[in-house]
């Protein structure tokens, strides 16, 4: 396949980047409350940073968007597919700035401000349960709806790869073999 059917180095490092990074703050989302009391500030830290870099990754990834168009999908896939996928793809775009962007308040207002190891931000806000509750409910709902059309899409990636054989997979791969 000639490179003109791929995406760039660049969109492929962040794909790739960006997805393994979305799965460990989910995880670590997830299971924040079965560490020991002792290691709870530090998980909750160590998830917020992943998210933050999720954010500033994500935005970077829209400006290059922006700049270097998707290539051309083969001609074998269907206009109802064709629309679909780009809806799915703007829906992920949404998704990957929204649920680390309602992340932040849902911190600060719980009184906790973001540990970098160089240098601390602290929160401007008391904790206050009225408004970081519900905070964290919306992030929770965001990032389960970032999750389930992250696993569809990786579902229509696999249905492309073994069902249709039609190299869509190989567009997002890294490049292997120097071509
Ligand atoms: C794509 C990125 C992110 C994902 C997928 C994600 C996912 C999650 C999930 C699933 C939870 C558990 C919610 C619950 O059970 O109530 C959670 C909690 C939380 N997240 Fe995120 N998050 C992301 C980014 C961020 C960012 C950027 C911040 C802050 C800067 C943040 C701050 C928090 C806080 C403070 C909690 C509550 C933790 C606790 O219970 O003490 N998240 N997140
Ligand atoms: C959290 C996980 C993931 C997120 C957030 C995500 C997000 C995205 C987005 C936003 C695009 C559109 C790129 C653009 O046109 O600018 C894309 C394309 C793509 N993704 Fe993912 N992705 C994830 C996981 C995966 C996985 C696990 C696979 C493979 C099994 C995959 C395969 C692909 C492929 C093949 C394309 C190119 C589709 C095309 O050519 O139209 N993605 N992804």
């Amino acid at each position: 396949m000639t490179s003109a059917g791929r995406y760039d180095t660049v969109a492929i490092a962040l794909h790739w980047s960006i997805a393994l990074l979305i799965l460990l703050a989910f995880a670590l989302g997830l299971t924040v409350d079965d560490f020991p009391k002792a290691w709870e500030a530090r998980v909750v830290n160590f998830h917020a940073l992943i998210g933050v870099a999720i954010l500033v990754l994500s935005i970077i990834r829209l400006f290059w968007r922006v700049g270097h168009p998707a290539p051309e999908l083969p001609v074998s896939v269907a206009p109802l597919a064709r629309t679909a996928a780009k809806l799915g793809h703007a829906g992920l775009y949404v998704l990957m700035i929204v649920v680390p962007a309602i992340g932040i308040p849902t911190l600060l207002f719980r009184g906790r401000g973001l540990d970098f190891g160089f240098f601390q931000i602290a929160s401007p806000f008391a904790r206050t349960r009225e408004i970081f509750h519900p905070l964290t409910e919306a992030h929770e709902i965001a990032s389960y709806a970032l999750i389930a059309l992250a696993v569809a899409h990786t579902l229509a990636a696999l249905y492309h790869q073994y069902i249709r054989h039609d190299d869509i997979l190989a567009r997002m791969a890294p490049r292997h073999g120097g071509d």
